[in-house]
Parts: C-alpha cells; sequence; structure tokens
C-alpha cells in the first residue's frame, strides 16, 4: 500500500471545525457578525493580551499596527532578511523604508547585535523593528527591546510562527516587551482560518486604530464623532482615517475560534513531534542538525526547518528535495533572503548578510502538522537518510 504524502505543513480540521463554520453559513451574518468579537476576546485571553483585532491576513495585521503605531513616510523599518515577504511589504504600504538586519546564521533570528548593526545603517530615521519568531522559536526580546527602546524604536513582533510558543515573559503575542504582536491564519499555521490575521497589544489607542483601519478608517461609536456629533442620525458614521477593507468574514473566525479552542492539543502534537525529530535526527549529525531546544522558551514550532550540510553530503538541495518527494516526503525552504529579492535589490541595491546568506544555504523545512502520527516521523527520517546516500 503506498503511504500517504506528507507536505511539510498542512492545516488539520475535524467535524467540529465543519460544524462551527456550518452554523455561520445557516446564520444571519457571514461578516462583520457576532464571531468576530467573540474570536478576538478568546484569541486575546489565549495569548493573555487585553486587545486583539482580527483581519483578513497577517499581512494585514502588519499593515495595520505599523499605520496604527504612526509609521509612515521618512521613517525607516528594521525587518530582519529571513522572513516571509509580508513583513518587510507592509512597512513599505505605509510608506516607509526598510532595513534589512543580519540574522544568526544557526537559528534564522534577528539579534539585539544585527538590530544594532541595522541601526548603524538606518540612522536616525529608524522608527521601528520587526523582530520574526522564525519557526517559533522566540528573538531574544529581552535584548531586542533594550537596544529598540534607546534608539526611540516601535517594536511589531511578527508572531506568525510562533502561536503557542511561551517565552520568559509568557506567551507569544502578549506584547510584554513590544508595542503589538501579529499572527496568521493561513492553513499551515498553527490554526487556519482559510486566511486571517490578528493584531495583539496591551495599548488601548492602537487597538482603537486598527480596528478602525480594518475598515476605511470608520468609527460608529457616536461618543468618539468628531464633526457629526450634534447631527447624528441612525445611520450616521464617520471616517476618521484612510482605512481598508481588511475585515475576517465571520465564516473564518468560526472556523479560527473552532480552531483555537485545540490550541493547546495542536501545541502538545508539534512539541512532542519536535522531540522526536531531534532524538531521529540524531544519528546524521553533522550532516543533519535539527533545531536545538532554547530554554527556558517552550517553543510550539510551525516549522521543522533543519541545517543540512549540502556540500558535505555530495548533493544539492533541489536534488535531495527530489529524493525526498519520490519518497513521499514534502519539503521547502524557509526563506530565501528577502534583500536578495529583485524587487528589493532594486530599490536599494546588492548588499551582503552573511548570517542570512549561510542560514538559508543550509535551511530545509520537513513535515511538521498535528495530524502527523508519531511513525512519520521515522518514514522522514529514514527517507532523509536514504536521500542523503543517494537517489
Ligand atoms: C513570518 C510571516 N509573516 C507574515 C506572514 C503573512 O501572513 P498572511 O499570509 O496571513 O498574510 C507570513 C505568512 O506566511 C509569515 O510566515
Amino acid at each position: 500500500m503506498t503511504q500517504a504524502f506528507l507536505p511539510y505543513g498542512r492545516h488539520s480540521i475535524d467535524e467540529g471545525d465543519i460544524a462551527a463554520v456550518t452554523r455561520v453559513l445557516r446564520g444571519d451574518f457571514l461578516t462583520t457578525g457576532p464571531e468576530i468579537p467573540a474570536f478576538e476576546v478568546e484569541f486575546a485571553a489565549a495569548v493573555d493580551a487585553p486587545h486583539a483585532v482580527a483581519c483578513s491576513s497577517a499581512t494585514a495585521a502588519l499593515h495595520m499596527a505599523l499605520a496604527g503605531l504612526g509609521v509612515g513616510e521618512g521613517d525607516v523599518c528594521i525587518v530582519p532578511s529571513i522572513t516571509f515577504l509580508a513583513t518587510a511589504n507592509a512597512s513599505l504600504y505605509c510608506g516607509a523604508d526598510v532595513v534589512f538586519a543580519d540574522v544568526d546564521a544557526a537559528t534564522g533570528l534577528m539579534t539585539p547585535e544585527t538590530l544594532t548593526e541595522a541601526l548603524n545603517l538606518a540612522g536616525e530615521r529608524a522608527r521601528a523593528v520587526l523582530p520574526v519568531h522564525l519557526a517559533g522559536a522566540l528573538c531574544d526580546m529581552t535584548g531586542i527591546e533594550a537596544v529598540a527602546r534607546k534608539a526611540g524604536l516601535l517594536i511589531v513582533e511578527d508572531s506568525c510562527h510562533a502561536l503557542g510558543t511561551v517565552g520568559p515573559d509568557g506567551p507569544a503575542g502578549n506584547c510584554a516587551r513590544s508595542d503589538a504582536a501579529t499572527f496568521s491564519f493561513h492553513p499551515v499555521k498553527t490554526l487556519a482560518a482559510g486566511e486571517g490575521g490578528m493584531v495583539t497589544t496591551r495599548k488601548p489607542e492602537l487597538a482603537r486604530a486598527t480596528s478602525q483601519l480594518r475598515s476605511h478608517g470608520v468609527e460608529r461609536d457616536i461618543a468618539a464623532f468628531t464633526r457629526f456629533n450634534g447631527k447624528a442620525e441612525p445611520w450616521t458614521y464617520e471616517m476618521q482615517a484612510l482605512g481598508y477593507n481588511y475585515r475576517m468574514p465571520d465564516i473564518n473566525a468560526a472556523l479560527g475560534r473552532s480552531q483555537l479552542a485545540k490550541l493547546g492539543l495542536f501545541a502538545d502534537r508539534r512539541r512532542h513531534l519536535s522531540q522526536l525529530y531531534r532524538e531521529q535526527l540524531a544519528h546524521l549529525a553533522p550532516l543533519v542538525q535539527a533545531p536545538v531546544a532554547q530554554p527556558p522558551v517552550d517553543a510550539c514550532r510551525h516549522l521543522m526547518n533543519v541545517a543540512i550540510d549540502f556540500d558535505g553530503a555530495g548533493v544539492t538541495r533541489a536534488e535531495l528535495m527530489d529524493r525526498l518527494r519520490s519518497r513521499g516526503v514534502g519539503s521547502q525552504v524557509h526563506y530565501t533572503p528577502v534583500h536578495t529579492q529583485p524587487y528589493y535589490v532594486t530599490l536599494y541595491g546588492e548588499m551582503t548578510l552573511t548570517g542570512a546568506e549561510t542560514y538559508y544555504a543550509r535551511t530545509l523545512s520537513l513535515p511538521l502538522y498535528p495530524d502527523m502520527a508519531d511513525g512519520d516521523v521515522g518514514r522522514v527520517a529514514q527517507a532523509l537518510a536514504e536521500s542523503l546516500g543517494g537517489p
């Protein structure tokens, strides 16, 4: 019997999720209904943040968080080069420039040192930093906060990979050392909502600004009106800022809520599978290195991003991916350094970031998602061992 193909990431949907979505489809609101505030309250509680604002994607969340904090033209945002494009692109949407920070070559994470280097390049215009908790591991937020605050920077944590991770300051997204954090509910992430995003913050004024930006800058609370106060009619709303349609549909929020109820189970499963990987890949060292645990951080890994010495193994990454695929194992690369993307090279010119380029040269993401069986990790480890040995 052929075994099922193991993709690098995949959503886990059960009958409860399907029932939650169906309930919305049979109800009165497909969007702007009661699922949204309910999801926001539950999500805020899950990550121990006072405010959460749901939106259509994490890209929207990053844009709204930066815009809501006042980042704009003339500013510079510092973004690690190893991330998804959205972290950098959101800065440009605000009219700001990006200065790419290097990362630690082993973990792919921005560090206080690489932030300091980027700050030196950015100079006076530096306004915000966006640390990315790559693969669910946490950046050193104590060190990054110290450097950032000294330089007067705003901090927006791109926590898209880190839902379920608990660090020394509590759950990722509680904003203990940042102004805001952002999450994605794209299907390969820890919670799937189809598409969807969330901003969390401790700042009530930012929560208010982002919820306005999500819907065309519209304010519906008469008490907060600035112009139509005396002549508010039942239909009156005020546009107080230039916003967007970044709303999350209730269909997605219902799925997000149903998934959120299983966050503990998902996180336990990801932790367990990550530990199995560490054990079952150990014999392939030094050619293959699983990401090491970083206590006291209890990471809920989004990706099993192993480091492979392709030269040492005498195989290219593309060949290895091909061999794995022929054995039923999917893999992916996270990420091509954003500073090398043609759009950014055209904008800012060529630059060398040694840590990012070294990390990129070695990284490969192996299958990791809650529905994987324990035995699947053994299958991947065996496929990897065979593939390193030859086609
Ligand atoms: C680190 C990171 N930031 C931002 C995003 C953007 O998320 P979304 O697809 O929800 O817009 C992603 C999604 O892949 C991501 O991995």
